[in-house]
């Protein structure tokens, strides 16, 4: 698969993002979800599904209000050819938190880009990753200043064993 294969599917993140991505997926262990919340048309999530360990399952979390939306993303995924690794969840982060079980390794956030939605979900999210798990939240920076406030907040609020800005990509890392 190569990267201009990727960057062919409609999506919101940058070459450099989904490299990010795809590292990161890399990292987690057997055992452990890979969970997206904000999945779009599936440019993000083709990245997490490409990085992604054999054993680890992957994840996309979206109210898709365009059906079209949904099935470009679950075309993109054949294409792909991850289709196999990933589950599509259409629903709200909210409902699919509050119902989730397992241990999640990496949470990338790409939903709303409020303050309260982005509080909400990392509180909502947070207590289903795993010991050294990483929550990923895109667009850290000055374009959306909710998000600025709602990690700062975070970092105040909860210890975290690490802090990290890559990109536009904010990364907190759970305590183990
Ligand atoms: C910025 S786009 C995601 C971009 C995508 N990650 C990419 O690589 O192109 C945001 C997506 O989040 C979804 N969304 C917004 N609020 C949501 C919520 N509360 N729960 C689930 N999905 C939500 C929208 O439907 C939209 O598809």
């Amino acid at each position: 698969m190569t990267t201009a294969q990727l960057m062919a599917v409609d999506g919101q993140t940058t070459e450099r993002e989904c490299e990010n991505l795809f590292l990161m997926a890399r990292e987690v262990p057997a055992g452990q979800a890979i969970v997206e919340v904000g999945v779009f048309r599936g440019r993000s999530l083709c990245s997490l599904a490409l990085g992604a360990q054999p054993r680890v399952q992957v994840f996309g979390i979206d109210v898709w209000r365009s059906e079209g939306d949904y099935a470009y993303a679950c075309r993109a995924l054949e294409d792909m050819c991850v289709a196999h690794r990933v589950i599509l969840w259409p629903t709200t982060s909210a409902s699919a938190a509050s119902r989730w079980q397992g241990p999640i390794g990496l949470l990338h956030l790409d939903a709303a880009h409020d303050s309260e939605s982005v509080h909400a979900e990392i509180e909502e999210w947070l207590p289903h990753c795993a010991p050294g798990a990483v929550i990923m939240v895109h667009d850290y920076g000055a374009t959306f200043p909710g998000v600025v406030w709602a990690v700062e907040r975070e970092r105040r609020l909860c210890t975290w064993s690490g802090f990290g800005v890559r990109g536009t990509h904010a990364m907190l890392w759970v305590p183990t």
